[in-house]
């Protein structure tokens, strides 16, 4: 860009309503900030909510926003917003039972226009890089708090601005950044991210507690240092756990840690905690925290991801083709290693149903294992790599071109982790509310050329 643009008609037109969106979201600031001037633009901030939807379709290139759920274009993730404010409250339940404090660790589910539903009920985000600290504090703007396993110089220049609390990896990395966070000239609470050395799941790529793990200190290497200027401890060790495995943590965690913990205000227990699965034992997790919290005196925060938008998203996709080596392999709108490479990466085989108008089918309407139902087909994706494969399903009718698919509980890491390999199409991002009774979608965005081409210079 640069020079003397001449914009079409319709791109000048587009323009001078995105400078009016602005100017209206900044009323509704206003209205927040100071109240009794805000009321007077009361009036016009109430009209102003009556055509925000038809300026945000006109700021997003000035396509249609809201659709049937039986027709929706593919790909696209649809995240159910009632699915997730289910979630929320029954992570604030666990917070008014325990007084524990829970923030959404948004390497797992960062859809930011989401942050002020999320901010209702949760006390505010960790982030894993300067990137995420930033959008924590202009989206959610409540504690953000930041974790990365090594920093640059320039990452801590950039976090201090953002941040409320940072943990280090290694005593190395808090001696080189100490000066530089506590003159940053805001309060900054500093901690040290332990390693309770306590495996408890199977997934070895998962497990920071594997042997030659690079995530935490383990007790012996705080022999001979001082924690002077430490205000607090953090560990992350469980991945899509019960609290049975939280039980087995805490106990290594006291029996390496015991001695240290007394002079801590706050504990963070880290994220994989699966507590709004239908099986997850609240009750012994709130045992739990509030024991470990009147025992030592500390804060005890929980940040999980998976949690927050578990069961509440979905990926809608279309059967591309259907070709034949030995078995009958249906090629997809979607690919596996560019839109939901943890298939490939942890391993697992997601749930998939056919497209019907609802969007989150029933568990009997589920495509069957190989061989389970009459058709059998591989969904496979339309990138070049080989093993762009989702797996081996069944159905009852075989699967045809323009026929429609749905993988379930895609919501979170799917949505976070995807790319742009082989500049394939980046599904579109859309909402919907159950709660509300209709079968309406909200595109809240849709990704063009534009967003490829400039990822890459
Ligand atoms: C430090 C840390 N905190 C929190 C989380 C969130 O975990 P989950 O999404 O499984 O709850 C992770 C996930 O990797 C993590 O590494």
């Amino acid at each position: 860009m640069g020079g003397n643009e001449v914009l079409k008609p319709s791109e000048y037109i587009s323009n001078q309503w995105k400078n009016t969106v602005q100017i209206f979201q900044s009323l509704e600031k206003i209205q927040i900030v100071f109240p009794i001037v805000g009321n007077f633009f009361g009036h016009f901030s109430n009209r102003w909510k009556l055509f925000k939807a038809f300026f945000q379709s006109l700021e997003n290139g000035g396509e249609e926003m809201r659709m049937e759920a039986g027709t929706i274009e593919t790909p696209m993730f649809v995240v159910d917003v009632q699915r997730i404010r289910r979630n929320l409250e029954r992570l604030t339940e666990v917070k008014r039972r325990t007084g524990c404090r829970i923030l959404l660790a948004q390497k797992g589910f960062a859809l930011w226009r989401l942050y002020p539903l999320i901010r209702e009920h949760l006390d505010g985000v960790c982030a894993s890089s300067p990137n995420e600290a930033r959008l924590g504090r202009e989206e959610f703007n409540r504690e953000v708090h930041v974790f990365a396993a090594a920093y640059s110089e320039a990452d801590v220049r950039a976090l201090v601005q953002w941040v409320d609390e940072i943990d280090f990896n290694s005593f190395a990395q808090w001696k080189q950044f100490r000066a530089l966070v506590e003159s940053a000239g805001r309060p900054i609470r500093c901690g040290l991210r332990i390693n309770p050395e306590c495996s408890t799941q199977d997934h070895a790529i998962y497990d920071p507690c594997a042997p030659h793990s690079r995530l935490g200190i383990r007790r012996a290497g705080f022999e001979g240092e001082s924690l002077e200027g430490i205000s607090g401890l953090h560990f992350h060790t469980l991945c899509e756990q019960n609290a049975d495995a939280l039980e087995r943590t805490l106990g290594a965690v006291e029996e390496r840690f015991g001695d240290l913990i007394p002079g801590m205000s706050w504990f963070n227990f880290g994220g994989g905690h699966h507590i709004t699965r239908a099986d997850y034992d609240v009750d012994l997790l709130c045992r739990l925290l509030s024991d470990f919290q009147q025992r030592y005196g500390v804060q005890v925060y929980l940040e999980p991801g998976e949690a927050v938008a578990l069961n509440a998203g979905i990926l809608a996709a279309t059967v591309l083709d259907v070709v034949r080596n030995e078995t009958d392999i249906a090629i997809l709108d979607v690919s596996c290693t560019a839109h939901m490479p943890d298939v490939l990466e942890m391993p697992y085989r997601p749930n998939v149903c056919r497209m019907t108008d609802d969007l989150f089918p029933p568990p009997e309407a589920r495509a069957g294992e190989a061989g389970e139902k009459a058709h059998t087909h591989r969904l496979a994706g339309l990138s070049c790599l080989a093993g762009d494969v989702i797996g081996d399903y069944s159905f009852d009718e075989p699967l045809r071109a323009g026929d429609r698919l749905i993988f379930e509980d895609m919501a979170h890491y799917s949505m976070v982790k995807t790319t742009m390999f082989n500049g394939v199409q980046h599904p579109a991002i859309a909402l919907y509310d159950s709660d509300t009774g209709t079968d309406q979608l909200e595109v809240v965005r849709r990704f063009t050329y534009e967003d490829f081409k400039h990822r890459l210079a």
